[in-house]
């Protein structure tokens, strides 16, 4: 993942992709490249850290065209490198494919082309399309480029972003977008077109865009368009109009920032993977965290410290260091912490969860605990923050800025990081096992798609909106794992949309808070099927057995809950480690439908 940008027209694209790639520079990424056609020859200029090191090579040796395609990678398959850094070619040398997201299935997809005599040249999973694309067109689709890329995409397992260019047919390009890895805008030129995955890319060339769709493929020519879903059904995508002022411009499609931010989850998880973990070993690379496998045995108690989302993201944590690293964890307020004479030793790791990196509590009390001989950890948004500046090892969520006042995506970011120290620290502790560390990798493949799925459910969320957005009081309830997700969801509810919202373990409610549920305070209980899920099905009918009205988030397939529950919002099935940050963008998503009206 990280940024593309693609052009069709009468310039040289390659200055127009390299200043499209500069001004997604702010999303981070690891090596960048560029690919042009031109004389029906494919012309690569790759290279590892920042573009400067790409202009230097393009200037050394030139290339250009009048079709172009580049990006700028966060390396999620194989290491950082030029052979690894996209634009991908086609072993026969006819394709050259850019790629945001992850190929869920594309071991199995390398095994098949492997076992037809294709070989690789990376370790990414982008290459398994471009070499899928063109083993498609010589062997089933007659050297048809669309009928190629769609059967390809059809075949694809998760969220996907892709441009695809051919050599033999130079005038067009193909943009496909698969789920939410993030979005596939098309700038509409004056007889030249443009393709990025965010707007800033383009915006100084024009300000009409349209946003692809999930599932919709556009083939793209310098002076036409032509969108169709990849079932082949054409499509009638309406052109937005940017406006001007640069705020509005950064919101792009979307109402308010909150939304923006809430469907930028699906991408902004996959950056904080990239280059971290190993897909396929099950390997947790975390550099900047200093930890080795000494540090990771003489840790004897974690003590996580932060304010308001990112404290909650905390409770989420401690369920991840405790499982899977056996480590002791506390969770506590920063406000709190710092006034309270901790106990604490040299064997004690702070780790200050923060976004911003700058909030005054958490950073008093990561320094109230160095004082006492703690080490310093931060899980940060902020690059060149207090909090990273001054931790002994960090993690950053890579989440890309956060504009809405209302925290999401960098939320959902620190609980994968969460997840993967967890993760290596049990790989250091020895607390798990070679196969568990590749079964966790490959479930923390799937999440983008999970979280994109869930974002698809829009129209049943806006339904639901409709019904509840009068209320005045809510309710939120879960358990284990995912109590925290319904603290966080009345944090959310009551910070942006100004109702009174209380969030609470479901355990908690026969000691006393189920006075308060009657048929005015809606309860939304999050009871997917894990270990708790019987005992959340019996806490919805108390609440029933009180006139509450009940909102289950529920695993899909789960149909027996449709006779306990008022209203059901299903998300996918999935490994309980990830639930908490699947099952939260439900209830983002109907807390920021509530407070847009975009429902009425
Ligand atoms: O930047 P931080 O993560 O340290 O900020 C902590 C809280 O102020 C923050 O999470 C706040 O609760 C959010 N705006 C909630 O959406």
């Amino acid at each position: 993942m990280c940024g593309i940008v693609g052009y069709i027209g009468h310039r040289n694209a390659v200055p127009l992709v390299l200043d499209g790639l500069q001004r997604l520079e702010y999303r981070g990424y690891d090596s960048a490249g560029v690919a042009v056609i031109h004389e029906g020859q494919i012309k690569i200029r790759r290279d590892v850290g920042k573009l400067i090191n790409l202009r230097n090579k393009v200037e050394s040796g030139p290339i250009e065209g009048t079709i172009g395609i580049g990006h700028t990678r966060w390396a999620t398959h194989g290491e950082p490198s030029e052979r690894n850094a996209h634009p991908h070619v086609s072993m026969n040398g006819d394709f050259v494919v850019v790629h945001n997201g992850i190929v869920e299935n594309y071991l199995e997809l390398k095994r098949e082309l492997t076992s037809e005599g294709v070989t690789f040249e990376s370790d990414t999973d982008t290459e398994v399309i471009v070499q899928l694309i063109a083993h498609h067109a010589q062997h089933h689709t007659n050297g048809d480029m669309v009928e190629a890329t769609r059967q390809t995409a059809l075949r694809l397992r998760g969220a996907q972003a892709i441009v695809v260019v051919n050599k033999h047919t130079p005038d067009r390009l193909i943009a496909v977008r698969i789920g939410n890895a993030g979005g596939v805008a098309l700038g509409i030129g004056n007889g030249e077109n443009f393709v990025a995955s965010d707007i800033p890319a383009i915006l100084e060339y024009t300000r009409k865009m349209i946003f692809l769709d999930h599932a919709d493929m556009a083939v793209v020519t310098a002076d036409s368009y032509h969108i169709q879903t990849l079932q082949g059904e054409p499509v009638d995508a309406e052109i937005h109009e940017i406006d001007w002022d640069s705020v509005s411009a950064g919101r792009g499609e979307f109402q308010h920032f909150m939304q923006k931010e809430i469907f930028e989850q699906a991408r902004a998880v996959t950056d904080t993977m990239g280059g971290r973990v190993d897909f396929e070993k099950g390997d947790i690379l975390l550099k900047e965290l200093n930890l080795d496998e000494a540090l990771a045995k003489r840790i004897s108690k974690i003590v996580i410290t932060a304010c308001g989302t990112s404290y909650y993201s905390g409770l989420v944590g401690k369920f991840f260091f405790e499982q899977l690293a056996r480590v002791n964890t506390e969770v506590e307020y920063a406000s709190e912490y710092r006034y309270r004479n901790p106990i604490l030793d040299e064997n004690t790791i702070v780790l200050a969860i923060t976004q911003s990196g700058e909030t005054a509590d958490t950073l008093a009390a990561v320094a109230e605990a160095r004082k006492r001989g703690a080490m310093m950890w931060s899980v940060v948004n902020a690059i060149g923050s207090a909090a990273m500046r001054t931790a002994d090892g960090y993690v950053l969520m890579n989440a890309g800025p956060e504009i809405g006042v209302a925290s999401t995506k960098a939320f959902t970011t620190s609980l994968v990081n969460q997840l993967m120290i967890a993760l290596r620290l049990g790989q250091l502790r020895g607390t798990i096992s070679a196969e568990q560390s590749v079964f966790f990798a490959q479930q923390l493949s799937q999440l983008p798609r999970l979280i994109g799925q869930v974002l698809e459910f829009e129209d049943q969320i806006k339904a639901l909106a409709t019904v509840f957005h009068n209320y005045k009081d809510f309710l939120f309830l879960g358990r284990g794992i995912n109590y925290p997700i319904a603290l966080e969801g009345a944090l959310k509810l009551k910070e942006i949309s100004y109702i009174h919202a209380e969030g609470y373990p479901a355990g908690e409610m026969k000691h006393g808070p189920i006075a308060l549920i009657d048929e005015d305070m809606p309860v939304l209980a999050i009871a997917i099927q894990d270990d708790l899920y019987e005992k959340m099905i019996s806490q919805i009918e108390q609440a029933k057995a009180r006139n509450g009205i009940v909102i289950a988030v529920a695993t899909e397939g789960d149909t027996f809950i449709q006779s306990k529950a008022d209203h059901v919002l299903y998300v996918p099935a999935m490994n309980s480690f990830l639930s908490p940050i699947v099952s939260l963008a439900s209830f983002e998503l109907i807390i920021s439908i509530i407070v847009s009206g975009s429902f009425l």
